[in-house]
């Protein structure tokens, strides 16, 4: 267990512009940080009086009687409860959606540009456009894939998502969450993931930002087992940050933002609710360094499936099949022989969202932009575009291939996805796309074997 502490938020400095961040390491650890000392009850989490006059209250984010190993839940110690705000009162959600199953679905390849950052003052939550997702947040199984485009910071409103955890990952321009649990910052080829329900503000300290928002409605992300990896490898749990307590004591008319069944809530809120002086658990927000995954592939011939590049799953009830693959394509060195290195052509029953953090995607020699976006869906078939086979199938095989400069990722689901609208009608989709294989040459001759 790890004890943390940080100095108090001055009132007059709710930003935390200039402070000093600070975090705790480790995976879903049991964690304990106060931002004054002696916050933190001794012996008991819900005593008949808190320290400094706190309100005990307590952040579930599984079933009270989930195994131990699963189990995951937050104790705060704060200003004021959760409960305390004006009735929520729906307001338009934008081009958010958090249910899908029933609009047609090209069985096409789709890319997509870069959003355009707006010309408009938009804060981080307004800058959603949903791009594709499956299975619904009243379920509470599949995902929605999110992208933004924004260029302010919230002001004077504080965001929940009671849908989904968020994994957020900036493409352009460093985010700055201000959570209740504490502060995190995360830059491009960084993500961060937000658990369900946790109160936050988000700030881009760099102006224009753009980036990724993966939705997962089901179970939690984890860390793969690694089987005959062994006990280090891809993920390692040491890498990921959780931030350190650290609250604001700061009073005046805010709004309390929510999502709630894919719609938009607000509520008046006299204080702020980042007002957590200390908490202890497991339930919280992260962040890591994609940089640090540590990549595994073969040494011999072949590469193996890309779920040798799994940094974070969402498990679904089928043992073997999961929900949410979040997987990432990292710089690396391709050492097999005699083996063709991109990944190869291939149809999945899988759904594949991808996105570029930075420099170019191995498979793709051009037209897949950093800040863009493809979708392949389940048994669409897809691999390297004509220019990349071409010269791929014709390097020299006896010298190794160093990739730099790449960062891609890949949002892989076991359940098809549902473009939304605003995906299949936006202009960044480029219908030129199919053409990339249609320059494929065909080499048969039956007299050459
Ligand atoms: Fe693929």
């Amino acid at each position: 267990m790890t004890l943390a502490t940080t100095t108090q938020v001055q009132a007059t400095r709710p930003t935390l512009a200039g402070a000093a961040l600070a975090y705790m390491t480790g995976f879903g650890n049991e964690f304990a940080t106060e931002a004054l000392p002696g916050a933190l009850p001794v012996g008991r989490n819900s005593p008949q009086r808190c320290p400094y006059g706190l309100y005990a209250e307590q952040l579930s984010g599984t079933a009270f009687t989930m195994p131990r190993w699963l189990n995951r839940r937050t104790w705060t110690y704060r200003i004021r409860p959760g409960a305390m705000h004006e009735p929520f009162r729906r307001v338009d959600g934008g081009r958010v959606v958090a249910a899908f199953g029933d609009t047609v679905v090209p069985p096409n390849q789709m890319r997509w540009d870069p959003l355009p950052i707006p010309a408009e003052p938009v804060d981080w939550i307004d800058g959603w456009v949903t791009m594709a997702g499956n299975g619904s947040a009243a379920s509470m199984s599949g995902c929605a894939v999110h992208l933004y485009a924004a260029n302010r910071s919230m002001e004077g409103r504080y965001f929940a998502n009671a849908d989904g955890e968020l994994l957020v990952l900036p493409q352009q321009g460093r985010v700055r969450f201000r959570t209740e649990l504490g502060t995190l910052e995360v830059a491009p080829t960084e993500i961060a993931v937000i658990p369900r329900g946790v109160r936050f503000a988000a700030e881009l300290p760099d102006g224009p930002s753009r980036g990724y928002v993966c939705e997962n409605f089901g179970s939690l992300f984890r860390i793969p087992d690694l089987g005959a990896i062994g006990s280090n490898g891809l993920a390692n749990p040491r890498d990921f940050e959780t931030p350190v307590a650290a609250y604001e004591d700061r009073e005046g008319r805010f709004e309390l933002v929510t999502k709630f069944m894919g719609q938009r809530w607000v509520a008046a809120i006299d204080h702020s609710p980042l007002d957590v002086v200390a908490w202890h658990g497991n339930y919280a927000p992260y962040r890591y360094d994609l940089k640090r995954f540590n990549v595994i592939g073969s040494i011999s011939y072949d590469h193996p499936d890309p779920s040798i590049f799994l940094v974070l799953q969402s498990q679904s009830a089928v043992p073997g099949v999961d929900a949410i693959d979040f997987v990432v394509f990292a710089p690396r060195i391709l050492a097999m022989q005699d083996t063709f290195r991109p990944p190869w052509f291939h149809r999945n029953v899988a759904s594949e969202f991808m996105g570029l953090i930075e420099g170019v995607y191995d498979a793709k020699a051009e037209g897949f932009q950093p800040g863009g976006a493809s979708l392949h869906n389940s048994w669409t078939g897809h691999g390297p575009d004509a220019r990349t086979f071409e010269e791929q199938s014709r390097i020299d095989t006896s010298k190794p291939t160093v990739i730099r400069d790449t960062m891609a990722f890949m949002v892989e689901t076991c359940l098809p996805y549902f473009p939304t609208r605003a995906a299949l009608e936006s202009a960044q989709l480029q219908p030129e796309y199919y053409r990339c294989w249609q320059g494929l040459a065909k080499h048969f001759d039956p007299s050459r074997p």
